[in-house]
């Protein structure tokens, strides 16, 4: 029998070489390599300013610090999410607002944005799920009627466009996941897009402790004081991570294509099967096919899951709604039928291999299995 993982990553010799100069150099934590994939990050998105962090939860965290929350302060996010995005609103001392989704894409719903907002609300938090992003425009539109802030949950969309602005560019920041399953990985990791220098400058404060410099910039000067003048968390990307980034992002144009083809051939085979919905794809969007995932019948998605799995194929669920997780029904009173869109897409969906080192064979396989299972299951 085959065994295809969910996953595999692309960390080949460059990276591994890279690695090892940092290694065998004097600095390992934050310092030329972080800035070196910094400049370099903001250069690929087409913004003046990144901030390396050692998350993207890390990293929504501190742009949410950075827009200004406290608490009681309100962010309108997805239920259709990892539960890092609730939790960083958590964090920042906020609190997060559930508004449904788009049955079609799985994105937040711009018109129950619109129906979430209240006098609390200062911001919303809109996730490019699977790689598609939301309709940003209308988003904007609602945020600067209403005087919100926009962080973009860019975890899945590092390579994204809508209407060809690339992620980043409608909301007032992005934050990116290098994550061991993303486009692009060091393992862990994050980043935050900003365009501000002020801002960025805080961002950089905020994770270090609220100190200005890095360890780097302290120790290659002859040792100075340092004041703190605002409160930071300990979030700050090390060089050893930088180093595997800036390799990986220099091959994220040539990863998206190679994922693209196999969520186009995946959309060929599988899009008019009888039991099998996927979702939309908008014009408007340029897809960066980070997760492709299929809807099943109601009621057979864990016979199909486990039929999948046990002919040697790794599958995953994205997501599982997170106001449906215990410990958010019994902070907020959720409870099931409050966001029937994203719990329908919760109880049906699959997530199935796609990455590029995935074979045609393998894709092939991949494609009769499911045909096969959901027929059968
Ligand atoms: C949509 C989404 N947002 C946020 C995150 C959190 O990313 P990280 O693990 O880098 O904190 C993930 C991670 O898997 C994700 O899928």
């Amino acid at each position: 029998m085959k065994k295809i993982e969910f996953y595999r990553h692309n960390i080949e010799e460059e990276e591994i070489e890279r690695v090892t100069s940092v290694l065998r150099s004097l600095f390992l934590t934050t310092g030329n390599e972080v800035a070196e994939f910094e400049g370099q990050l903001a250069r690929f998105l087409g913004l003046p300013y990144t901030v390396a962090v050692t998350s993207c939860t890390a990293a929504m965290q501190l742009a949410l610090i950075a827009a200004g929350i406290g608490p009681g302060d309100e962010v309108i996010t997805t239920p259709l999410t990892f539960i890092g995005t609730a939790n960083s609103i958590l964090m920042a001392g906020g609190t997060p607002v559930l508004a449904d989704v788009d049955r079609a894409t799985g994105n937040i719903d711009p018109s129950a944005i619109e129906a979430a907002i209240g006098d609390r609300t200062r911001g919303i938090l809109p996730v490019h799920l699977y790689g598609q992003m939301c309709d940003m425009e209308a988003i904007r539109k609602i945020a600067d009627r209403h005087g919100l802030f926009i962080v973009e949950d860019a975890a899945h969309a590092l390579e994204s466009e809508w209407k060809e602005s690339k992620v980043g560019h409608y909301g007032d920041y992005a934050c990116f996941s290098f994550y061991a399953t993303k486009n692009i990985t060091s393992g862990e990791g994050g980043a935050i897009s900003v365009k501000d220098e002020q801002q960025c400058l805080l961002l950089k404060k905020l994770r270090l402790h609220g100190m200005g410099e890095s360890a780097v910039d302290r120790y290659t000067r002859h040792f100075d004081q340092y004041d703190i003048d605002v409160f930071g968390w300990k979030y700050n990307m090390d060089n050893i991570h930088a180093a595997i980034l800036v390799e990986q992002l220099k091959k994220a144009e040539r990863l998206t294509e190679a994922r693209i083809r196999i969520f186009n051939r995946y959309s060929e085979a599988l899009g008019n099967v009888e039991g099998i919905e996927i979702h939309v794809t908008r014009p408007e969007a340029r897809h960066c096919c980070h997760l492709f995932t299929i809807l099943v019948d109601p009621g057979r998605r864990d016979a199909i899951m486990e039929g999948i799995q046990k002919r040697g194929i790794g599958v995953s669920v994205n997501f599982y709604p997170l106001h449906l997780m215990s410990y958010y029904r019994q902070r907020f009173g959720y409870r099931p039928g409050m966001f029937p869109a994203a719990e329908e897409i919760g109880s049906r969906t699959i997530s199935l291999p796609i990455y590029p080192k995935l074979t045609d064979d393998e894709i092939d396989y991949v494609i009769a299995t499911v045909k096969d299972v959901v027929a059968t299951a």
